[in-house]
C-alpha cells in the first residue's frame, strides 16, 4: 500500500481541472464539466474525451479533491470495461493517460440503472433513507418488514433514478414511473435492465473473490451512433458502487455497527456525521485528513479488484494529458 507521505504530499498537487481550447488536428470541439469528469466532445470523430479529475461528489455537488482519486477512477473503470465487455458493449475507445478515457460518443438514456443487493444509503435516493421512513415499497419493488439497515434483500433490485439537471438531486423511480415521464422507452428499458442485471450478478461474484461484497451500483447505459445499447461513463468503481469488506460483514450487521467500507460513502458519512450537513446547500469544506483517508480507501479498491499495486503517476497532469492527446 502506498506510503502516506506521497498522499499527504500529493495533497496540494491535485488534479482540479483542465481547460483544454483544442488538440491539434482534431476539429472543434465543445466541453462539458460533470461533476468528475471534464468532457471535451470531438463531433467530427463521434467521442467523448473524458478527463478524470480528482474532484470528488456527494450530494449532487462536488466536495472535494482527493489524492490521485482521477487515476485510480480511470483504471479501476478500465479493469471492469475490459472485464465485462462480453457480457455487455462499452463505449470505450481508448485510454491515453492515466486520467483519461476516449469512449464513443453516445445518446445517454434517461435513466440511472441502479442495482441493489443491501438495504443501505444515506442519502434521499437511497432505499434505506426511504425505508427508514416507512416506505415498505421501493421502485415498485414490496420489501419485507422488520429488517435492518445494511441487511441483504431477498435478492438484487433495480431501483432507477431520474437524471437531474446540474444542481438538482435524482429522484428513484419505479419502471412505470419513468415511462409515464416519457423518460424512456420500454424496449430501451427492457435491454438496458437486463445489460444491468447481468453485469450486477458479474460484479458481485467478482468482488466476492477478492474479499469484497459489491453492495449496490449505478449504470449509465446509451445508444451509440448505430443504436446499439451500450455502457458509457464508468462501471462498478467506487464512486459509482458501494463496496465492503466481505470478511466482518456479518459481526458487524449483528453488532449494529456500518460495514467497512472501500468507496465514497466514507465522505458521506463523514459529511452528515462529524461535518454536521444536512445535503442541502454549501457542503463542509474536507479536512486534509479526511482527504487523505478517502484516498487510501480508493486506492484499496483498486488494489483488491485488480490484484496489482497502485503505482501513481507523479508527473504534472495537464502536461501529460495533453501530450497523450496530441499523440493519438
Ligand atoms: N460515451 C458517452 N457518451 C455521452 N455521454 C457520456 C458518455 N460517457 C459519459 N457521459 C456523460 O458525461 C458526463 C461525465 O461527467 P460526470 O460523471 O462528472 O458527470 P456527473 O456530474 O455525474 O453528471 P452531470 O454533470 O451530467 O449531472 C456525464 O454526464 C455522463 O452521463
Ligand atoms: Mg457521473
Amino acid at each position: 500500500m502506498i506510503d502516506d507521505a506521497i498522499l499527504t504530499a500529493q495533497l496540494g498537487h491535485t488534479l482540479d481541472a483542465t481547460h483544454f481550447e483544442a488538440f491539434d488536428d482534431r476539429g472543434p470541439i465543445t466541453k462539458y464539466d460533470g461533476k468528475v469528469r471534464d468532457c471535451y466532445i470531438d463531433l467530427a470523430r463521434q467521442e467523448r474525451i473524458l478527463v478524470i479529475t480528482d474532484r470528488l461528489s456527494a450530494f449532487d455537488q462536488v466536495i472535494g479533491l482527493i489524492p490521485f482519486k482521477g487515476q485510480v477512477l480511470n483504471q479501476l473503470a478500465h479493469h471492469w470495461f475490459e472485464d465485462t465487455k462480453a457480457i455487455a458493449p462499452n463505449h470505450v475507445v481508448a485510454v491515453p493517460d492515466v486520467n483519461v478515457t476516449i469512449g464513443r460518443e453516445c445518446t445517454p438514456l434517461k435513466a440511472e440503472f441502479v442495482m441493489r443487493a443491501y438495504l443501505t444509503g444515506v442519502t434521499s435516493t437511497s432505499i434505506w433513507w426511504a425505508y427508514e421512513r416507512g416506505a415498505r415499497t421501493f421502485c415498485g419493488h414490496p420489501l419485507p418488514d422488520d429488517m435492518r439497515k445494511n441487511e441483504a434483500l431477498p435478492a438484487a433490485i433495480l431501483t432507477p433514478s431520474t437524471k437531474a439537471a446540474k444542481g438538482d438531486h435524482d429522484v428513484s423511480v419505479s419502471r412505470d414511473e419513468l415511462f409515464a415521464m416519457g423518460a424512456i422507452t420500454p424496449a430501451h428499458f427492457e435491454e438496458a435492465a437486463t445489460i444491468a442485471a447481468q453485469l450486477f450478478a458479474h460484479g458481485q461474484r467478482r468482488a466476492a473473490e477478492r474479499g469484497l461484497i459489491l453492495a449496490d451500483t449505478k449504470y449509465e447505459l446509451g445508444l451509440d451512433p448505430t443504436g446499439r445499447v451500450v455502457v458509457i461513463d464508468e462501471i462498478h468503481t467506487p464512486d459509482s458502487s458501494r463496496y465492503w469488506y466481505a470478511d466482518d460483514y456479518e459481526a458487524r450487521l449483528a453488532a449494529g455497527e456500518e460495514p467497512r467500507s472501500l468507496d465514497k460513502e466514507y465522505v458521506r458519512r463523514w459529511l452528515v456525521g462529524e461535518g454536521g450537513y444536512s445535503g442541502d446547500g454549501p457542503p463542509p469544506p474536507l479536512p486534509d485528513d479526511v482527504r487523505v483517508e478517502a484516498a487510501r480507501r480508493y486506492i484499496r479498491n483498486f488494489e483488491l479488484v485488480t490484484g496489482r499495486t497502485f503505482e501513481p503517476d507523479l508527473r504534472e497532469p495537464v502536461a501529460r494529458i495533453a501530450a497523450a492527446l496530441r499523440a493519438r
